[in-house]
């Protein structure tokens, strides 16, 4: 049962969230992740992605984990782990080789990506996924899988995203602290993207922009592809802030009047609704306009995402975008989001919450917005199972060599 297990943490700045599921389903053709349990704690040890209290963001770790492997009856031992934040950066490398066989070989393709993976990188700095974009053979371009076919010059291009090799060191401390291990770390915009977009959406081109509590990341997909990356230090925990300056209460009465009473689109509220605020003995009982509180939320979200949408215009993509843009994270679980995004991005707005690629019975303990990190993690670590499995299929008749240290990135092939 166990190495049929996988289990996805997401380590944020307000919570700890770790999802465990069961590999099921027609391997390694048509996996399926059947949810087996959800824990989650919350945390203050982390901000933007990076830790800055480990025993803090350890002792989250130990709580979420154990909360789901409480809810899933099995212990976990390696795990999926998160990671976002400034120093995450993307570049887009090309490579090329000379081909001597009569056809191009999987060889031929695992060289010509290390040659594209063989960049200076900043110090402090290491590869997180390596991403071939298309491949191009004898100069014609746009070739998704060019084994097998004929060519003496094989190109491609490969998209690079580095992490900080220290902010990782840090992670797999507070995980290794708690008692696990870390399996992979996973880029958490793109682990998100496994839960909430479909094949299609990827192929017509969509933005996946997740507001979280401490940030909000931008993905972009287009072509199929994973083509942009970005983050943006704004997300929930700033909307909070504000309402507990707007309306003069506590940031936790603040974070609750948000979650009860929160609107994020100011034409959806009754001007006539009241409500109740909580008060210290002097301020004595008090009572705001629903509508202020809508107001505060409206312009911190809508100033959030049209950053968003200035990054989506500067790296061209414009018109580009047929599927539009898929809001998740939890602040996206706050009403009236979907509709102040369509005025922002003046595009086709959903929601985007697990569910597709999910089986079994317990699928509803994840079918949040805020669970979309956490659960894309499992589904990335199933896949990157699967392809082990298919691997390992392909190694017993292939004549092919595969190098041991060349496994791990192109677990990243997809
Ligand atoms: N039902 C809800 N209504 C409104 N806001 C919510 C709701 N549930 C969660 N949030 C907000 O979502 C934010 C947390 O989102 P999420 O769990 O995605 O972030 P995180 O992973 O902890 O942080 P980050 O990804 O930024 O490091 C908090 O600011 C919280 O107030
Ligand atoms: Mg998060």
């Amino acid at each position: 049962m166990r190495d049929r297990l996988v289990c996805g943490l997401d380590i944020g700045t307000t919570k700890t969230c770790a999802v465990i599921a069961e590999i099921s389903g027609d391997l390694p053709r048509a996996p399926e992740a059947r949810i087996l349990g959800v824990g989650r704690a919350r945390t203050s040890g982390m901000r933007r992605g990076v830790v800055r209290d480990i025993d803090e963001a350890t002792r989250s770790v130990t709580e979420a984990v154990a909360a789901a492997e409480r809810m899933a009856g099995f212990k976990v031992d390696g795990m999926y782990v998160g990671i976002a934040g400034e120093h995450v950066r993307a570049i887009t490398s090309p490579g090329v080789v000379n081909v001597t066989s009569p056809e191009i070989r999987e060889s031929d393709v695992q060289r010509v990506i290390e040659v594209a993976r063989a960049v200076v990188l900043p110090p402090d700095s290491e590869i997180l996924h390596t991403l071939p974009q298309e491949y191009l053979v004898d100069r014609q371009r746009g070739i998704s899988d060019p084994v097998g076919m004929t060519g003496t010059r094989l190109e491609v291009d490969v998209f690079i995203v580095t992490m900080s090799s220290s902010v990782a060191q840090n992670l797999r401390k507070s995980v290794e602290r708690a008692g696990y291990h870390v399996t992979g770390f996973v880029l958490e915009p793109l682990a998100a993207s496994y839960a909430t977009l479909t094949e299609d959406e990827k192929e017509l081109g969509v933005a996946l922009v997740e507001l979280g509590g401490g940030s909000t990341d931008l993905a972009i997909f287009h072509d199929g592809k994973f083509r942009h990356v970005g983050t943006f230090g704004f997300a929930g925990a700033h909307v909070t802030s504000d309402i507990a300056q707007g309306v003069s209460v506590t940031q936790s009465d603040a974070e609750k009047l948000k979650e009860r009473y929160g609107l994020a689109y100011e034409p959806l509220v009754d001007p006539a609704e009241m409500i109740e605020l909580p008060g210290t003995a002097g301020q004595g009982p008090r009572q705001v306009q629903r509508e202020l509180l809508a107001h505060i939320i409206h312009m911190r979200l809508e100033e959030i995402l049209s950053m968003v949408s200035r990054e989506i215009e500067r790296e061209g993509y414009v018109g580009k975008l047929a599927a539009g843009i898929v809001l998740t994270g939890g602040t996206a679980q706050l009403a009236g989001v979907v509709e102040l995004a369509r005025e922002v991005f003046v595009m086709p707005v959903r929601l985007g919450m697990p569910g597709q690629a999910l089986a079994g019975s317990l699928t509803d303990a994840v079918e949040q917005p805020r669970f979309s990190t956490a659960t894309g993690l499992a589904l990335y670590g199933m896949l990157e199972q699967a392809r082990g499995v298919a691997q390992a299929g392909a190694r017993a008749v292939t004549v092919d060599r595969v190098l041991g240290s060349v496994k791990r990135w192109l677990n990243d092939f997809f």
